[in-house]
């Protein structure tokens, strides 16, 4: 028999506590609120999307100042739109609230609609930002769910998933709809918006204040930190060079990088193609004929030697090196206005190399000095 999990998000006494909390401790007269007028109710909603309460203020004032109606925006060149819009940032925004106040005297005669699957159709009006505008100029139910909300339930009912991640963000959703209130659906609303900026913070929350409190999975665990759970690291790319330090009489054989790329216009060792991205910190044993080709280029090999892997990391991927020490028993002499070039030993310390490099290099022609003076 498949036996097949039942989702039971609904529970009253969640929005019954928060709309007892919101009328008593909430945010009651901030300028976009006591009123159903759905122009003030959209125009607060767009600028406080990614945008703190503090940021918005002034700037609701002075374009209200200037747009005092919808027509007003819709009638205005975009320029004074965007001028007005100035250093609020994501200026996506303003674009396409112009185009929105447009659409909306164009279709709806001025008059927004009530239903959050209309608004949501509009420019610059997504799923949650629908809700919020049919929720406070219509009293539509319908669900928000941004950062903040994410954070208060991921808290609350102790989901440990990355928000982020498809199924767990739908499976919010479904939490948030099966939550809504039959009635009080504007204080429930701004309430969850209010929990989540002033109460259930991301660094620092205020649990003893919080009327969710006695529910929290996350404080009744200890967990206000970990959750929400952050965004996955992605494993470090790792590749791997085969380079070969060929040495004669001497000198070093290196290479100089092209302008661009990594350690672009660098000297270098030469590498062997073809071993780059392979899967973990092991390289592969560097391919004889292949070596032996390159090698043929300048002498003929008289020694060959796998050293120990070097692993250098930078911001975005790890390389693993796998450095082959050569020796020539006879050089072969260089075509002019090649990439190569031969550089004394002595010269290493101050020669224009890559980090990882000059250190390979260093210990590999100190090690043969130490073994020299050893032997003698
Ligand atoms: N953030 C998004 N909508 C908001 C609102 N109506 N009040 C306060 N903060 C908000």
């Amino acid at each position: 028999m498949k036996v097949v999990a039942v989702e039971n998000f609904a529970d009253p006494s969640f929005s019954a506590d928060l709309i007892g909390w919101q009328k008593v401790h909430g945010r009651h007269v901030l300028p976009w609120q006591n009123t159903r007028d759905a122009y003030l109710i959209w125009l607060s909603e767009i600028m406080l999307q990614q945008t703190q309460v503090s940021a918005v203020l002034g700037y609701y004032a002075r374009f209200l100042e200037r747009f005092p109606t919808l027509r007003d925006l819709a009638a205005a060149p975009v320029e004074d739109v965007m001028a007005q819009w100035s250093g609020l940032g994501y200026y996506t925004r303003a674009r396409n609230l112009h185009k929105c106040a447009q659409r909306v005297v164009a279709e709806y005669d001025g008059v927004f609609p009530s239903d959050p699957l209309l608004l949501a159709e509009l420019p610059g009006i997504g799923r949650s930002t629908a809700a919020a505008i049919a929720a406070f100029s219509s009293g539509r139910r319908a669900a928000i769910m941004d950062g903040n909300v994410k954070r208060v339930f991921a808290r609350v009912f102790g989901i440990d998933t990355y928000p982020g991640e498809k199924k767990t963000e739908e499976s919010m959703w479904r939490r948030a709809e099966a939550l809504l209130p039959e009635v009080g659906i504007e204080s429930y609303t701004q309430g969850l918006m209010d929990m989540g900026a002033t109460l259930c913070t991301r660094s620092s929350p205020s649990c003893e204040r919080c009327p969710m409190q006695p529910r929290c999975v996350a404080f009744a665990t200890g967990r206000t930190r970990d959750l929400p759970v952050r965004k996955p690291k992605k494993a470090t790319p790792e590749k791997h060079a085969v380079m070969l330090a060929i040495v004669d009489g001497g000198q070093v054989l290196l290479e100089q990088r092209p302008p661009s790329g990594i350690w672009g216009g660098l000297l270098s060792l030469p590498e062997l193609d073809g071993h780059v991205g392979a899967e973990d910190d092991e390289v592969p044993e560097a391919d004889h004929d292949a070596l032996l080709q390159v090698v043929g280029k300048f002498g003929e090999m008289e020694s060959c030697e796998r050293l120990s892997t070097v692993t250098h990391v930078f911001t975005h991927y790890k390389l693993h090196i796998a450095p082959y020490h050569i020796t020539l028993a006879r050089r072969q002499a260089m075509a002019a206005q090649t990439a190569y070039v031969w550089v004394n030993v002595a010269g290493l310390a101050d020669a224009a190399l890559p980090a990882p490099v000059k250190k390979l290099l260093l210990e590999l022609v100190g090690d043969r000095r130490e073994a020299q003076q050893r032997m003698f």
